[in-house]
């Protein structure tokens, strides 16, 4: 295990935003975890996949960068089965490889960037699925103790991309194994979601199995969404926002095509993508970033933008989206 001082770490965010950690080092075992951390008076931050990060400036802190690694079966019945994946897997190729076994539960969250230990934190979910309704199991060391814990479902409090791992045991974990429960057969499959559902019309797909919703969810993907290899971004920048009844009914009375989902007490979830197009931002460059062409939601990094011009856009979204609508925003992305 090496340990590197002033890295930069412009190629492990999707942003690809150019700052220096004052030391880096990357954990392929848990092994590797409690030495680094018993190494360092330095605070520790956790990297993944640097794909739902907004870096704005140098981090003073030790990067550890999860690379654990391993796929594991742990229990199977006739019917479903328990794999255990290392958090530095990379998620799709973690998808993959439950697709190729024919292991039905994540096909809806193909292509998401990211590590299987950042799926967790916030959550992830995509045309209907969500990490919640295939997650066992984690287990993740406590940074300043070094033991290692374990969360069950109901212990990680998952919400619309939301999680304890966002507050109460904020930056003090690292996940290093996630446990998944998947099926073997008569899976469940999800789609209806309308993008996913004219894809698979488009393909003539009236039975579709998991392989074909993965790659109808690859496709869709492809086609609304920026590569980050060619073009940095980091996804969705804002959450959907959930606003009272009154508000929604409010902001439809003006926009009578507003699109809606119900969401729970009884608030009404609205797309954040559909707000900031309306607000003429979609498209729309200022300097080295803008909004996305495809979709409003991401955020994209033109050309060498900093973390701070980033930001300086997110703000002025939120700022002119509030001040229409009296709808806040709130970034999806961790803003360091
Ligand atoms: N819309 C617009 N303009 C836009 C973007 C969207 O009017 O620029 C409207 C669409 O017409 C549609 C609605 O907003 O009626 C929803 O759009 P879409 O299906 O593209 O999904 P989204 O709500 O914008 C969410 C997730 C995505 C996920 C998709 C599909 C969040 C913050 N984002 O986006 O997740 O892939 O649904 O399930 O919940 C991510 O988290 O990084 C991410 C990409």
């Amino acid at each position: 295990m090496q340990v590197k001082h002033q890295f930069s770490l412009k190629e492990l965010n999707t942003f690809g935003i150019g700052v220096f950690a004052t030391a880096y080092c990357a954990a392929e075992t848990e092994a590797d975890v409690l030495e680094a951390i018993g190494q360092t008076s330095l605070p520790v931050f956790v990297l993944g996949g640097g794909s739902n990060i907004l870096f704005t400036e140098d981090i003073q802190a030790f990067v550890l960068h999860n690379k654990i690694t391993g796929i594991e079966i742990v229990e199977e019945s006739d019917s479903d089965i328990i794999i255990k994946a290392g958090g530095g897997e990379v998620w799709h190729s973690f998808v993959l490889w439950c697709i190729d076994k024919d292991y039905g539960g994540i096909e809806n969250l193909s292509l998401i960037p990211g590590t299987v230990g950042a799926a967790p934190v916030q959550n992830i979910g995509a045309y209907g699925v969500e990490l919640k309704d295939v997650f066992h199991s984690l287990e993740a060391i406590d940074l300043l103790t070094g033991n290692t814990l374990t969360f069950s479902k109901e212990a990680c409090k998952f919400g619309y991309r939301d999680s304890i791992f966002k507050h109460e045991w904020k930056g003090r974990l690292i996940i290093s194994r996630v446990y998944f429960q998947l099926t073997k057969k008569n899976h469940k499959l999800h789609s209806s979601y309308a993008a996913l559902k004219s894809e698979l019309d488009k393909q003539h797909i009236t039975d579709p199995g998991i392989l074909d919703i993965s790659r109808a969810v690859i496709a869709v993907r492809q086609s609304k969404l920026p590569d980050p290899k060619t073009l940095g971004n980091a996804g969705s920048f804002f959450k959907n926002p959930e606003i009272s009844r009154e508000l929604f009914l409010k902001i439809q009375e003006k926009y009578p095509s507003i699109p809606h989902y119900p969401a729970a007490e009884g608030l009404v979830k609205i797309p954040a993508g559909w707000l900031i197009e309306q607000r003429g931002w979609k498209g729309r460059r200022k300097g080295n970033c803008g909004s996305y062409e495809q979709q409003a939601l991401v955020l994209v990094n033109y050309n060498d933008a900093t973390g701070k011009e980033i930001l300086q856009l997110a703000t002025e979204i939120i700022e002119d989206v509030y001040d229409h609508f009296g709808v806040k925003l709130s970034p999806e992305v961790n803003i360091m």
